[in-house]
């Protein structure tokens, strides 16, 4: 099993701070964004990574991560996203050198969570698994129908959807076998203009190849004002020893 974490893009919800410098290396209270995933990825085990950067900050992610060693990385990666918002299935298939048949655990660079996922990545068998979690605003990510006959299948996932039937949103932790290169050639690029992650993910499920597991912890994506200051307050109380029981999400 091997990493990735998807940092391209051209953070346009946060302008102006994104002119200054790229998203996933803004501050989240003590430490740059991206940090959040990295631990996470490191925390289950996995020794390398590929980083996809893109936009005109790119060059910032080496001076913050440098060779990876910090985060006892063995070896860390680059990759440059050369579309701008092409998507998150656009900058995945950057990656299929990188993991030459391998599995790849993704993560989103403003995905931050303190869930443990080091069970579902030593237990990952193949076909695809996505991290569900009870969200309040299920118009803001991709959201989750499950089987009403059995929970343990999810039958389809909407990308932003305007009248959600669940409030359950896939995060942006994902665990792939190498078909997922296959996948993304296929898929065309959405209203929005993006290869959308979850056009593959329902690919996955028509195949009857998608498993999901909650993301039991706080989970929040810090790409708007209010999700990253929100982030900024739990990991601050975190670390002050004030954390909030009862919050697990934004
Ligand atoms: C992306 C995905 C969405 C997912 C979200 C999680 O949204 O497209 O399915 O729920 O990440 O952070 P985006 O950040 O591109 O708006």
């Amino acid at each position: 099993m091997k990493g990735v974490i998807l940092a391209g893009g051209l953070g346009t919800r946060l302008y102006p701070l994104t002119h200054a410098t790229n998203k996933h290396l803004l501050p989240v209270f003590d430490k740059p964004m991206i940090h959040y995933p990295i631990q996470t990825l490191v925390n289950t085990g996995i020794e390398e990574i590929l980083v996809v950067v893109g936009g005109p900050h790119s060059g910032d992610f080496i001076r913050v991560l440098k060779n990876g060693q910090d985060f006892g990385i063995k070896h860390l990666e680059y990759a440059y996203q050369d579309s701008g918002d092409g998507g998150i299935a656009d900058a995945l298939r950057l990656a299929q050198d990188f993991a030459d048949s391998d599995s790849l655990t993704v993560i989103l660079g403003d995905n931050c969570t303190d869930a443990d996922i080091k069970k579902e990545v030593k237990n990952f068998k193949g076909g695809a698994l996505i991290f569900l979690k009870e969200v309040p605003d299920p118009h803001r990510f991709g959201i989750a129908e499950l089987d009403p006959k059995d929970k343990t299948k999810v039958i389809d996932i909407v990308e932003k959807p305007k009248k959600p039937k669940t409030n359950l949103a896939v995060t942006g932790v994902y665990i792939y076998d190498s078909n997922v290169f296959h996948h993304i050639e296929t898929i065309k690029p959405s209203a929005r203009g993006q290869l959308e992650i979850t056009d593959v993910n329902n690919i996955y499920i028509k195949e009857g190849n998608l498993r999901w597991a909650p993301l039991n912890g706080f989970w929040s994506d810090a790409g708007t004002f209010e999700s990253l200051y929100k982030t900024n307050v739990y990991w601050a109380r975190k670390n002050f020893g004030k954390e909030e029981k009862e919050l697990t999400t934004f």
